[in-house]
């Protein structure tokens, strides 16, 4: 069985468009799309959402997502729980509870949405000052101490989906080394403390196969954690090369759709 990867979207309507095009050419029916997905406020992007999933349905299509920072927590908060766990954004659009346990092609997987925003002052202080676009931020991004204990609990899963990659994967290292985008300390720290935790669960799951966004450069490559060795699948963004991809669950084999 084969399923589709979708890197961070940003409510990027013309490229979700796409990427259900391009999968549909694949004969691909499942989506595995990795945060940043785009819960915006308000009714725009309301209705945005409404013409996705009426073209997943349209396709046989659904999309499975583990939610990035850029989200709206205060929406995903609200939504309805499904009996089998996952939240329901639309018919065709479920999100993952953090620590959500699934089993796909018989594969077991969790699920690890959230992640720290390094521009959250930025987006603070533009909301506040009345010169954003409205609020961006939300507190509920961040991973919590019984996320993790909750995620570690569970322990092993074949798969790992999230939004976040732990430390010590030298793509993301390389990266993010020399603060490239001049974000504050203050921010950064926020962000390493809760990569810290993301990184505790990861080594509590000790997955074969992570797969992950948010940096937005493509990763691939498998990382010796000392006790575990992981195959790390990290997709680019938008409409960025490398930003789609499929997964072989017979194999565990990853690629990029170029
Ligand atoms: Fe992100
Ligand atoms: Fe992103």
């Amino acid at each position: 069985m084969k399923v589709a990867l979708l890197g961070d979207t940003h409510g990027n309507a013309d490229h979700i468009a796409h990427a259900l095009d391009v999968f549909e050419s694949l004969g691909l029916k499942t989506i595995i799309q990795v945060g940043d997905l785009g819960v915006w406020p308000g009714h725009v992007a309301g209705k945005m959402w409404n013409k996705v999933d009426e073209s997943l349905a349209a396709r046989g299509m659904s999309m499975f997502v583990a939610p990035g920072n850029h989200e709206d927590y205060d929406r995903i908060a609200r939504l309805k729980v499904r009996d089998d766990g996952w939240l329901r954004f639309r018919d065709h659009i479920l999100l993952a509870p953090r620590g959500h346990r699934t089993l796909l092609g018989g594969r077991s997987i969790v699920w690890l949405g959230g992640a720290a925003s390094l521009d959250r002052t930025w987006r603070n202080h533009a909301h506040k000052m009345g010169y954003g676009a409205g609020k961006s931020w939300w507190a509920g991004e961040a991973l919590t101490d019984a996320d993790v204990e909750q995620t570690a609990a569970g322990g092993h899963a074949e798969i790992m989906v999230a939004h976040n990659a732990p430390d010590g994967v030298p793509t993301i290292e390389v990266s993010i080394t020399g603060n490239p985008h001049e974000f504050l300390q203050e921010d950064i720290a926020y962000a390493e403390a809760d990569r810290r935790r993301f990184t505790e669960a990861f080594h509590a799951v000790k997955p074969r196969l992570l797969l992950h966004g948010h940096y937005h450069v493509p990763v691939d490559e498998t990382v010796d954690f000392g006790p575990f060795a992981t195959h790390v699948f990290g997709l680019a963004c938008d409409d960025e090369p490398k930003s789609m991809g499929v997964l072989d669950l017979d194999t565990l084999a990853t690629a990029f759709i170029e």
